[in-house]
């Protein structure tokens, strides 16, 4: 592909559209990467190492306190293709830029099982192993195959294996060593051809058995994924937001135990590791956050892990009202949360 980046650089873009909390942030370089000879170029310049860049999906996970200085490189790599195909499995190569609820639907159309309880989770595919989004009893990294990214670093493409993300609960390489550092251009999916369905999450069964269908196939699990959290989760374009705000603090058996010595309704998940995990939305609602407003920035009214915009909020507001919310619950309960959304 002819690259002219002198073409494709924008400058002074509002990033509003592209954030989904709905920051009115303005980026100073804005690039839409929609092949990878682009970033090749770039780095055959200076741009990236006059400012360090910002790799930007769909925005779902990000808040901007203020414009960014520096270059956004918004990943616009789109194709969904089958690579790779034995009796039981397919695996499917998608574009980066592509948006993850449309590679769950394409799965679920071709009854190509393992997304389904990942249905609706906003963003793109070339983000999902960044956080290793999950939902309702099922985790990117189930059925992560590897992923090709450029390597910002070293100006080379590179393959990473799951081994090699170092996936945990919301997190990975891509937070950790590896943060900032990697393009990522195509992730793979190895898909299940005779799927079975992961019904465990109380909700989904609930859901279904309300439905009366005995026996679900993947499209009913994704139907009642979608069910569920459009009944608890604001939806983006109308009320701005990025998910959960916070991780579930995952704490020690004692501190655990602690907690439920002083508050038996704590909800708590013991992990196979001994760890436990406490539900984050229970711990502010308790402390009595949910549905809290302050200006334009607030506790959503149906999910307290949810902080929201109701319009002419900053990222700075935000910011300040979840330090605020983590202070309170550290004195309440003492218990650190930590943020799962990333600033800018
Ligand atoms: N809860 C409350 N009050 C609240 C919210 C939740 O008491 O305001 C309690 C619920 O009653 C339940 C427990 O907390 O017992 C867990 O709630 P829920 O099932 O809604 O899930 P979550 O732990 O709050 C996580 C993910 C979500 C994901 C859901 C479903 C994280 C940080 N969040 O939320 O992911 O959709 O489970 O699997 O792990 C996201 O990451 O953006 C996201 C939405």
């Amino acid at each position: 592909m002819h690259v002219n980046l002198q073409y494709m650089l924008q400058r002074h873009i509002t990033l509003k559209a592209l954030n989904t909390f709905g920051f009115d942030a303005e980026a100073s370089l804005f690039l839409p990467v929609a092949d990878i000879d682009i970033l090749k170029k770039v780095w055959k310049t200076n741009l990236l190492s006059l400012s360090s860049p910002l790799i930007l999906g769909g925005g779902s996970n990000i808040l901007f306190k203020s414009n960014y200085p520096g270059l956004v490189l918004h990943n616009r790599l789109s194709g969904k293709e089958v690579v790779k195909e034995t009796e039981h499995h397919v695996w499917l190569r998608c574009g980066g830029g592509e948006i993850w609820h449309n590679v769950v639907m394409h799965a679920v159309q071709h009854n190509w099982g393992g997304l389904e309880n990942m249905s609706l989770i906003p963003g793109t595919i070339g983000a999902s192993p960044i956080q290793n989004i999950g939902a309702y009893g099922a985790e990117l990294k189930d059925v992560f195959e590897e992923l090709d990214a450029f390597d910002l670093l070293h100006g080379q493409m590179v393959k990473l294996t799951a081994e090699e993300c170092e996936f945990g609960y919301r997190d990975s390489i891509f937070k950790q060593s590896g943060k900032g550092r990697y393009f990522i251009t195509h992730v793979t999916l190895r898909l299940h051809k005779n799927p079975e369905v992961n019904v465990k999450y109380g909700d989904i069964a609930a859901t279904i058995a309300e439905w009366g269908i005995t026996r679900p196939g993947i499209a009913d699990v994704s139907r009642a994924v979608i069910h569920i959290r459009k009944s608890k989760l604001p939806d983006p374009a109308e009320l701005g937001n990025c998910g959960s705000f916070f991780k579930n603090p995952v704490v020690s058996k004692d501190d655990a135990d602690k907690l439920s010595a002083a508050h038996p309704d704590a909800k708590r998940f013991d992990q196979p590791d001994g760890t436990v995990k406490i539900a984050a939305g229970w711990l502010i609602e308790k402390a009595g956050w949910k549905g809290y407003r302050r200006g334009d920035a607030g506790v959503h009214a149906k999910q307290a892990l949810v902080l929201v915009n109701y319009g002419n909020a900053t990222g700075t507001e935000v910011l300040t009202l979840a330090h605020d919310i983590v202070e309170d619950i550290f004195t309440k309960f003492q218990v650190k949360l930590e943020m799962e959304v990333n600033t800018r």
